[in-house]
């Protein structure tokens, strides 16, 4: 087998695993219109002008439309006061076309991102960060999940990565990645260490990892001669170089030297989120109606 057919074996394509969900759920959403069922709905709530996360809510309306959902978008100013943002969520929360509320992070910061957190209805917090949902997956008995760790376990699974009884170091504790990815991975029964800025002697505990996933939003952070012989990497890591491009937490060329699988960057996690965000949309529209018939 020669150099190249090596490492397209090693890559887990992200991009594929996504778009075969993609056009999962949009078949799924035009069996619902032959049977009469209303197409979920999405609602977009950008705040401000970041240029990323104004990138990223317009993949979010786009995938909609492909999907055949419906989607709202609310595009507000950077000096919208907090009670205009949760008037408008408990607006939405009454919509019934919305099935799903997302709100762009990061706010403005007159604006406490908890407070708007836990005015999304929960049913519809397609992001999974509302404290019911969170308490769900820590709890076993997950509802809606975070789109980002969702999308991690599932290129796991497509990969025919088996978690149980793996180390699994996830690198990062954010609310968004770091600390969801680590119950999801506790869930499928591996042993899970969360490292971040204040480890000691994170080089040791990444090389002892069977399944690394790196959420620190830094370039080529974790080095490759950091992972273990064989370790399944994840890396979650989007981060824009002076040169223009894209590079993941992970440095990835010496890294897939050692690894037996690893996602690029781009290609890898990024497709997933927007696709899982599908997927909770489409859950949330299912469980409204599984619950009025009920
Ligand atoms: N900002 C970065 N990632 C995310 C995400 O998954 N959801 C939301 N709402 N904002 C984000």
């Amino acid at each position: 087998m020669n150099q190249q057919l090596n490492i397209d074996d090693k890559r887990i394509d992200g991009k594929a695993v996504a778009a075969q969900l993609r056009r999962d759920i949009a078949g799924q959403v035009r069996a619902r219109r032959e049977a009469g069922l209303a197409p979920p709905g999405l609602a977009v709530v950008l705040v401000g002008e970041d240029p990323a996360s104004k990138v990223y809510v317009g993949s979010k309306v786009k995938a909609c439309a492909e999907a055949g959902f419906v989607s709202k978008t609310y595009r507000l100013e950077a000096d919208t006061g907090e009670a205009e943002l949760l008037a408008l969520i408990d607006g939405l929360n009454a919509d019934a076309e919305i099935h799903g509320i997302l709100v762009q992070l990061p706010l403005p910061p007159q604006i406490d991102v908890q407070a708007v957190i836990e005015r999304i209805d929960p049913a519809k917090d397609v992001d999974g960060f509302h404290p019911y949902n969170l308490g769900r997956l820590a709890g076993k008995a997950p509802t809606l999940r975070p789109c980002t760790p969702y999308g991690c376990m599932r290129l796991l699974k497509n990969a025919g990565v088996d978690c149980v009884g793996k180390k699994a170091v996830v690198i990062g504790a954010s609310n968004i990645v770091g600390r969801p990815v680590a119950l999801e991975l506790l869930l499928e029964r591996a042993t899970v260490t969360v490292c971040h800025s204040k480890t000691v002697n994170l080089a040791d505990e990444v090389a002892q990892a069977d399944i690394v996933i790196a959420a620190v939003g830094i370039p080529g952070f974790i080095k490759g001669k950091w992972i273990k012989p064989g370790a399944v990497v994840i890396d979650v890591g989007i981060n824009r170089l002076e040169s223009g491009k894209l590079a993941g937490d992970v440095e990835y060329d010496s890294a897939q030297l050692r690894a037996s699988k690893i996602t690029p960057v781009p290609g890898g996690v990024g497709p997933m989120t927007i696709a899982c965000l599908l997927q909770n949309t489409l859950e949330a529209c299912e469980a409204v109606e599984a619950s009025l018939l009920h």
